[in-house]
């Protein structure tokens, strides 16, 4: 039997998880893993979990309303004196977010840590912020020389006027085209547009979740991705395909069982895959982030062309998630991906000290 490493020794992980954004449950299932992957083999002597509940509306949950929430079966009881702040701050170590969506994955909680002066898991506010909003996300990549589809940036106050705005849309980009809210996520608020009356449609639906718009010029293209780890040094995972059976990769083809599918390793030619994995290194340098992150591209087979799509900082970590998919196509457990990031989390940590003290 190997001696238990005490407790005091252990590093004590601040797990947060569910929050305010759309993809709520996802976290769940995402933190699910971590926590798993955080149990598993030497991480078991090395981590003690802290579980912190975020509610839908904000209200920060620990303890045995936490360990519930996690097994999903979550208690909803709405309660206003609950705090909306972690106050366990002095038992955590490091911070481990996987909150997807605005207010986890936007620069908000990573401001929170930033604060708090301690180290978490990911990358910062500004990585975070950047790589969350379209807008800034395709300026960003667009002042690094990224391959980019066609866009035209609006703003919901611009539906003032919104002959001037579908008229800027049908001279810069023609149709088909795709619509979308700049800061939300999981395809929510987007749709295809084929004619105006569509794309004011279209516009009108996105401007109720949020101000900034993007329209994009609709490709007919592959969907792949890939992953990244590491900070200054950054590593890119083997490539992966998402296949799906409807339009467009939707809401529902993403969280309904059956009409999506990865293909790990996606089955491109090996010029098309390293270029892939130099581009997904150049986009998460684009937007500043570190840590990790999954950078997702359109490829069109005719003239092998790529474009950026996005970046998502925080992207799904769940068992049947391709961010820790494509890791273990790697060479890297989930086991180890959690130590590896944790790890970054503490690094980077002490050099912002070491900086900001000299
Ligand atoms: N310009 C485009 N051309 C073709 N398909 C697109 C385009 N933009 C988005 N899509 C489809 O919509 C999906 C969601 O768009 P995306 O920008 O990735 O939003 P989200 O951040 O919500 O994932 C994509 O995975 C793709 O299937
Ligand atoms: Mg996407």
């Amino acid at each position: 039997m190997p001696n238990p490493v005490p407790q005091s020794v252990a590093t004590r992980v601040g797990l947060v998880f569910g929050g305010r954004s759309g993809e709520h449950e996802v976290s769940i299932r995402s933190a699910r893993t971590v926590a798993e992957a955080l149990s598993t083999g030497a991480n078991r002597q090395r981590y003690r979990i802290i579980l912190h509940y975020v509610t839908r509306d904000g209200r920060w949950i620990v303890g045995d309303g936490a360990t519930a929430a996690l097994s999903g079966t979550i208690p909803v009881t709405p309660d206003d004196r609950l705090p909306r702040l972690p106050t366990t701050a002095r038992q955590v170590d490091v911070w481990f977010p996987v909150l997807h969506g605005p207010n986890g994955e936007d620069g908000t909680v990573q401001g929170l840590f930033t604060l708090l002066d301690q180290p978490f898991v990911g990358t910062g506010v500004l990585g975070a912020a950047v790589g969350m909003d379209k807008q800034a996300m395709k300026a960003a990549f667009a002042a690094a020389g990224l391959p980019q589809v066609r866009y035209v940036c609006a703003t919901a106050d611009g539906l003032a006027h919104p002959d001037e705005l579908v008229n800027r849309v049908e001279q810069h980009l023609g149709y088909p085209c795709f619509v979308k809210p700049a800061n939300l996520g999981s395809s929510v608020g987007i749709s295809k547009a084929g004619d105006r009356g569509a794309l004011l449609t279209g516009l009108r639906a996105a401007a109720r979740l949020d101000n900034r718009l993007v329209v994009e010029t609709a490709v007919t293209a592959r969907e792949l991705e890939c992953a990244v780890l590491g900070d200054g040094n950054l590593n890119a995972s083997v490539v992966g395909e998402i296949l799906y059976d409807t339009a467009w990769y939707d809401y529902t083809t993403k969280y309904s069982p059956g009409h999506s599918s990865l293909v790990i390793p996606a089955s491109v030619p090996p010029s098309v895959r390293d270029q892939v994995r130099r581009l997904a290194i150049r986009a998460t340098q684009a937007v500043g982030a570190y840590g990790l992150g999954r950078v997702d591209f359109f490829y069109q087979e005719k003239g092998r062309t790529l474009y950026v799509n996005e970046i998502n900082t925080m992207p799904g970590f769940t068992s049947q998630s391709m961010y820790p998919l494509l890791w273990q196509a790697s060479g890297v457990t989930t086991e180890e991906l959690v130590h590896r990031l944790i790890e970054l989390a503490q690094v980077r940590h002490q050099r912002r000290n070491f900086t900001s003290a000299h």
